[in-house]
């Protein structure tokens, strides 16, 4: 009788993980900071496959939490006890692994509001507050983190116990996981992370669990508290069938995990890979494995877009439809498959509407049937999605 054995890790009870390697992905002049890591699951039991996604609960950054101590005049030895807890931690504990010091809500501001002890910082709040412009109002507040109302209202006054109340809790990220077990082992994750950094409020702010994986997780412990998240996302089973993978920036990372999955597997189907990102020379991610699987064959083809090498942008979606006749082939006489990562708002949209175009072009289809043509492949799994 073959021995059942359960994982007992979940995103309910993350397992510490070993941070193994922190590379840097792009050249060191590049304008992108995106960082390859390997990470060791150990004995876990954590079992992933190709598509799948690692949840990462990360920590908040130690000159983050001192300013937020200092903002609201609180020393970090104060006890708080969490909602749902049952035993107090200390605050800056509570603070650093537990709590989100990012985005506030309306519901922050009146906390603040009310608990302002200067009649200037309450006019100033109330202002805020009552403001009929609900866009203005909106923009007021995202433009603000929990630190920045500590520093710019200093004579609000709360016990840490109110104040962790108001606070949401700090939620796990999800990573495309870019290793396939079958290439890799199962006990080793690899990750494809851009660090997230940008200003608002004149303030330089940090994204949080990219930062933490890409700057400050250390290496070497079982200290990254982590999870599998499974996902349909995956490469055909079929591993005849010829897939298309679509994947600038990050979005390359679940394929390079479905690349490792086919050559672990001797994989006959035909791959064919659109990448892009800013410039070739500084941010070309894994050039040396596209460029060795392209020489051995796995890789049939590789086209990229680099947005900013030339004067104008050349995207994904330009190279795709340079493509159109070669796209329409492979999805309509080969049974091929088309895969989408990376950008939700913009990239996948824009992807999307240059295969219906190919469709209409190269299918002589109209737009209607070149829609239904899309939600067929979509029911037939031959049209993914894996978008953030
Ligand atoms: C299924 C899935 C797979 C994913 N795979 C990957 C992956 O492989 N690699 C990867 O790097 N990411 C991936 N992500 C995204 C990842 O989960 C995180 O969202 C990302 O790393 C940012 O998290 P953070 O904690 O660093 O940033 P946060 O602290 O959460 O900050 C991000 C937030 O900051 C704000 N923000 C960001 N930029 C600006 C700006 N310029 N101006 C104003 N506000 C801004 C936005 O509100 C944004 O939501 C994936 C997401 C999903 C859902
Ligand atoms: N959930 C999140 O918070 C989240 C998710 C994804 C990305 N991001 C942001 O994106 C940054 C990097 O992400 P990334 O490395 O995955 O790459 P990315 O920013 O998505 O960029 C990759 C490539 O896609 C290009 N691009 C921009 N708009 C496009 C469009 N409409 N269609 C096709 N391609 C387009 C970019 O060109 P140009 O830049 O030259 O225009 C670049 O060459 C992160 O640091 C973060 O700020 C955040």
């Amino acid at each position: 009788m073959s021995e059942v054995t359960t994982c007992p890790y979940s995103k309910t009870n993350p397992y510490p993980a070993k941070l193994l390697v922190r590379a840097r992905a792009n050249a060191p002049e590049s304008q992108k900071e995106t960082v390859h890591l390997e990470i060791d699951l150990g004995n876990s039991g954590l079992v992933y496959k190709s598509g799948d996604s690692l949840g990462v609960f990360p920590r908040n950054a130690e000159k983050l939490v001192d300013a937020v101590l200092k903002a609201y005049k609180f020393s970090g030895d104060e006890d708080v006890t969490l909602p749902k807890a049952t035993e107090s931690i200390k605050l800056r504990a509570a603070l650093t692994t537990e709590l989100s010091l990012g985005a506030i809500t309306k519901k922050f501001v009146q906390f603040v509001h009310d608990n302002a002890a200067c009649d200037c910082d309450k006019a100033k709040l109330a202002e805020v507050l009552g403001n009929a412009d609900p866009v203005a109002q909106k923009a007021w507040i995202d433009n603000r983190h929990v630190v920045d109302l500590g520093e710019e209202f200093p004579s609000v006054s709360v016990s840490a116990q109110a104040f962790v109340e108001q606070l949401r809790k700090l939620a796990p990220r999800l990573y495309s996981i870019s290793s396939s077990p079958r290439f890799v082992g199962n006990d080793k994750v690899h990750l494809t992370v851009a660090v997230v950094r940008y200003e608002t409020n004149g303030r330089a702010r940090d994204g949080v669990c990219s930062t933490f994986l890409g700057e400050y997780a250390p290496l070497g412990e079982a200290a990254l508290p982590v999870f599998v998240a499974n996902s349909h996302f995956a490469p055909p089973a079929d591993l005849n069938a010829p897939m298309i993978m679509v994947g600038p920036g990050t979005g390359i990372a679940p394929f390079r995990s479905f690349v490792q999955d086919r050559a672990a597997q001797g994989a006959k189907g035909k791959n064919w890979l659109f990448f892009g990102d800013q410039r070739v020379k500084t941010d070309f991610l894994y050039q040396k494995e596209w460029e060795d699987a392209l020489a051995s064959g796995l890789l049939t083809r590789l086209d990229c877009a680099w947005s900013r090498d030339q004067e104008y942008k050349i995207y994904v979606q330009d190279k795709i439809r340079e493509a159109g006749a070669e796209v329409w082939k492979w999805l309509n006489e080969d049974g091929g498959y088309f895969f989408i990562c990376g950008d939700a708002k913009r990239m996948a949209k824009d992807v999307e509407a240059a295969l219906l175009d190919i469709f209409q072009q190269h299918g002589g289809l109209s737009p209607e049937d070149a829609a239904a043509k899309l939600k067929t492949l979509k029911a037939e799994g031959r049209y993914q999605k894996d978008v953030y």
